[in-house]
């Protein structure tokens, strides 16, 4: 089909989150009770095609040697009540659908998986994502059948 809509407008739907839409860098580091600690370099995508839904994809290397790790994509699905459903595929072959809640006023997005799948070890995953002062934050937390829910991942980004 022929694409007429170079940019088209932004959905209703997608508008209280429409500050995540771009492109984002910056740094991260990761760890676990049961792992050693690690430094990141990340880049997130946001985009929309008009529809309610802002489509995602994220990549990220070693902070020294700048070789590929984690990568993942997914769609975010914000509800006009608040609630939101983001569901992603990692590069891991692991899928999760998250649900959870924002605040466009406050900027902040928390997410708690209802469906975590094709995992060996994670049962359970959170991510909340905060924008303060222009700069995005986030924290991943896990669950695995041998530790309970711990940190995985912190990053904050910038918009480039
Ligand atoms: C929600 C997203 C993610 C999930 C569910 C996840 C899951 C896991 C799990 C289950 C482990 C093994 C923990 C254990 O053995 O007890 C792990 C380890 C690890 N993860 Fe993640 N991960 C995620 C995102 C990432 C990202 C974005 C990166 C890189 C930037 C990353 C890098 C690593 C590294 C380096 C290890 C240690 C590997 C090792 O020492 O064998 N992970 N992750």
């Amino acid at each position: 089909m022929e694409d007429t809509t170079e940019s088209p407008a932004i959905h209703p739907a997608i508008a209280p989150l429409s500050y995540l839409l771009g492109t984002w860098r910056g740094q991260g580091e990761g760890g676990f009770p049961t792992i050693n600690s690690f430094s990141y370099v990340e880049q997130l995508h946001f985009s929309h095609s008009g529809k309610p839904f802002i489509a995602y994809t994220q990549k990220t290397w070693k902070l020294n040697s700048g070789e590929p790790m984690h990568a993942e994509s997914g769609f975010w699905r914000p509800k006009p009540d608040g609630t939101i459903e983001v569901v992603i595929s990692q590069s891991t072959g692991l899928v999760e659908v998250q649900k959870g809640t924002y605040s466009a006023e406050e900027k902040v997005i928390k997410l708690q998986s209802e469906l975590v799948g094709n995992a060996s070890k994670v049962r359970e995953i959170t991510r909340v994502f905060k924008l303060v002062d222009e700069e995005l934050f986030y924290e991943v937390k896990m669950a695995t059948n041998l530790t309970s829910l711990q940190p995985h991942l912190k990053a904050s980004l910038q918009r480039i």
